[in-house]
């Protein structure tokens, strides 16, 4: 049997429970003092306060008296993909909007075309830069859409590379379908012969060859509307696989009311959400994934988290990551935009980067919080509490992470 023991934590933080919390239950968390954990197999099996247990084990990992939270949940990231997209820095310092590059042909259409040039084992290897990123910042567990192959080969291929990638390396993926991410070039004008393809032949393949646990659409003014999404997503939903909905990014075209109609698990931005949009995520059980690097990065405005708390919809935060509207992957950032742009505590934040973020990918039962039978997955902070970890910008506070119960160390303090 492999025994992990975390000892010596100053504090403790984390949120409690299989479930995403919502309302004020988001705020709620457990702070421990003077705590230990004890991992065993890659499972937490005991956690408590003061004297640890006294008991064989093949590694103890002091503290020093550091904050320790559930390892992160970036539950919304487009990590698969081909080249960079440097070139429309200088289009949007002109102020060329977002969805104008795509319309010619740029954006999301310029990274299909270098994801296509790109052989399965060279978008493994460039993801695997990114996840060993995402590790040293304190991710544990990723999302991963596909997105950017816009056929059924070039898809598969994307969520190919997911799926050996989840093998490979220590953060675990989720993978997501996202077939509806833009109209490919050579069916413009043929919008319903690309609906016909993704719901007759990409869906079904995606799903036999059990490539995807969730499906996802770009709901926006000039790419998917809320009808075509509501249809690929029930499409979806027949062989298996859960919706997801990106919604109201840039314009209120009715993605947050699909979202609850369909009873999506998530849904996606939300930056100009109607109120009629948070009452249908509320009623259908959807967590609201905020993702507030891409305001900043797109200059948008933020999305009205304390409306979602107050409605009682659960909020979790990602990063978005992907080559156009937001190339950052470092969720401390986020949580420092959760607190000062959204106005959300450091508790809630903790919530949302954990437990609801699992929640969001249908994992709450087994990651997102420190309690026994949860995955040994924690993070050291270099703080000594939760307001220290969200105040603090730009620098990268982990000092170790634990996934499954096996240690990478950033700096030995
Ligand atoms: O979530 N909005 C759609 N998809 C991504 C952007 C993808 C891209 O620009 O390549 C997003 O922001
Ligand atoms: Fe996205």
């Amino acid at each position: 049997m492999e025994r992990l023991l975390v000892k010596n934590i100053g504090r403790l933080a984390t949120p409690l429970g299989r479930t995403a919390r919502n309302g004020p239950r988001q705020g709620e968390i457990q702070v421990l003092q003077n705590a230990w954990v004890l991992i065993e197999e890659g499972i937490i099996s005991k956690v408590g306060e003061g004297a640890p247990p006294q008991l064989p084990v093949e590694i103890v990992l002091d503290a020093g008296g550091r904050l320790v939270t559930p390892g992160l949940v970036d539950a919304h990231t487009h990590l698969v993909f081909g080249g960079w997209r440097q070139n429309e820095l200088g289009l949007k310092l002109h102020g060329v909007p977002y969805l104008d590059i795509l319309a010619q042909g740029g954006g999301i259409l310029s990274t299909v075309m270098s994801t296509r040039a790109a052989a399965q084992h060279q978008l493994e290897e460039k993801a695997r830069r990114a996840l060993d990123e995402m590790l040293s910042f304190g991710t544990t567990t990723c999302e991963a859409k596909s997105g950017y192959g816009l056929s059924t080969s070039e898809e598969c291929k994307q969520l190919r590379a997911i799926r050996k990638l989840h093998r490979d390396h220590p953060i675990d993926l989720v993978a997501t379908f996202l077939g509806a991410h833009a109209l490919p070039k050579e069916y413009q004008g043929h919008r319903k012969e690309y609906l016909h393809l993704l719901c007759e032949e990409m869906i079904p393949a995606v799903a036999k060859e059990g490539l995807a646990e969730f499906c996802d659409v770009f709901c926006e003014t000039g790419v998917f509307t809320a009808e075509e999404a509501r249809e690929i997503l029930l499409c979806g939903k027949r062989y298996g696989l859960r919706p997801k909905i990106h919604a109201d990014e840039i314009d209120p075209i009715g993605g947050s009311q699909v979202a609850g109609e369909v009873g999506a698990i998530s849904a996606e931005h939300l930056i100009v959400c109607p109120p009629e949009g948070i009452a249908s995520m509320a009623r259908g059980g959807t967590v609201a994934c905020l993702l507030p690097a891409t305001s900043f990065y797109l200059g948008a405005s933020f999305a009205p988290a304390r409306e979602l708390v107050a409605a009682k919809v659960p909020v979790a935060l990602a990063t978005d990551f992907n080559p156009g509207s937001c190339p950052c992957l470092n969720m401390q950032l986020v949580m420092n935009l959760g607190c000062l742009k959204y106005r959300l505590t450091p508790e809630e934040v903790l919530t949302a980067v954990t437990l609801n973020g699992a929640a969001a990918v249908g994992r709450a039962d087994r990651i997102g919080s420190i309690e026994p039978g949860k995955l040994g997955d924690l993070v050291l902070w270099e703080a000594e509490d939760l307001d220290y970890l969200c105040y603090r910008l730009g620098s990268n506070l982990v000092h170790t992470v634990v996934k499954r119960g096996k240690l990478y160390t950033n700096r030995l303090g």
